[in-house]
């Protein structure tokens, strides 16, 4: 099986959203073009939220509107309610990804809304969104684990995923918000939303937080998942989630994917040029892999002592 995979690029949102140093709002338009010429099919640009709640991305709209539009390229905006949902249409956002979380602690914190406070919101997203040319999407924060209540049950994640599919939602993403998923756990879960709702289209975001990033996103894979979130440098994080890290790396789940002969329509090569730019935008290294060590097709002379 060697299905052809579709990267959604979220350093400019998960990756900028937790960054301390304020990110130019240029230098986020010129990255983002820059991640438009690499093959990623959508790029997350940014998220329509509180600027009280998510300092680093108060320009929202000055970047949804100053980016250039690859014609292939889908430019998506996180989106935790309405409010978010009419400033993401007036910025002509192509898809609208809602956010919430499966714990109602997490929600609390991060959203200010439980579960069910945010399914709630989300009827009317919907009809606001309906008279907008915009795709959805919908994501479930801790879908694999909370950092304050432990296990969420499989149940109650595919009891949302219903939900979600019932509002005539296009597609959802499983979110590994802390890390906390392992690749059996992530192959069961997709595996049984795949097979309830095969009209879904179903993505995994995972974070790496616990090392365990791209062996879940394998595991989803071989199950039949071909669309994933990943962050340039393995950048990201939620703020409101303690212990929360990046992402998995787009430049090295790229490179995993193109040693096992998987298309993944990105050029890997313009995407690693992109992440060398990285450290001088936000003022530190990055935790990615290929960026540093090159592909494994990267060879060294022999030491001159047995050349
Ligand atoms: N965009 C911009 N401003 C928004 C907004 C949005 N989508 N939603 C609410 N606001 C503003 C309100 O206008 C109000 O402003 P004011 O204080 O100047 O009057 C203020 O935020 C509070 O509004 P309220 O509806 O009471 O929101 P809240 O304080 O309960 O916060 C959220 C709820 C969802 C807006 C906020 O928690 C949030 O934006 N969270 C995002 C977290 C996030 O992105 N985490 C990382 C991704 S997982
Ligand atoms: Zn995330």
């Amino acid at each position: 099986m060697k299905s052809r995979v579709h990267i959604n690029e979220v350093a400019p949102r998960d990756g900028f959203q937790i960054e301390k140093q304020y990110i130019q709002t240029a230098d986020k338009i010129a990255l983002i073009n820059q991640l438009s010429a690499t093959g990623v099919a959508k790029i997350e640009a940014t998220s329509f939220t509180s600027p009280k709640a998510i300092p680093n991305l108060a320009d929202a709209a000055e970047v949804m509107t100053g980016i250039h539009r690859a014609k292939d390229v889908d430019y998506i905006a996180l989106i935790p309610n309405l409010k978010g949902v009419e400033r993401a249409l007036a910025c002509q956002t192509d898809e609208l990804n809602f956010v919430m979380s499966a714990s109602d602690s997490h929600g609390r914190a991060n959203l200010r809304m439980t579960t069910e406070e945010s399914l709630a919101q989300f009827p009317a997203m919907v009809a606001t969104a309906a008279q907008s040319s915009a795709r959805l999407n919908a994501s479930i924060s801790t879908a694999f684990g909370c950092p304050f209540e432990g296990q969420i049950a499989p149940e109650r994640v595919l009891e949302i995923v219903a939900r979600i599919e019932q509002l005539g939602i296009a597609g959802v993403t499983l979110c590994d918000t802390t890390g906390m998923a392992n690749p059996s756990q992530v192959a069961h879960l997709c595996e049984q939303v795949l097979a309830r709702y095969p009209n879904l289209a179903l993505t995994l975001h995972p974070h790496d937080t616990r090392g365990m990033g791209l062996a879940n996103a394998l595991a989803a894979w071989q199950v039949g998942v071909v669309h994933f979130d990943a962050a340039l440098g393995g950048l990201g994080g939620c703020p409101f989630a303690p212990g929360a890290s990046g992402n998995i790396c787009t430049e090295d789940l790229v490179h995993m994917f193109q040693a096992m002969g998987v298309n993944t329509g990105v050029n890997l090569d313009t995407l690693v040029a992109a992440s060398l730019t990285l450290p001088q935008l936000i003022g530190h290294d990055t935790a990615g892999q290929i960026a540093k060590a090159g592909p494994s097709s990267r060879l060294y002379p022999l030491p001159q002592a047995i050349a």
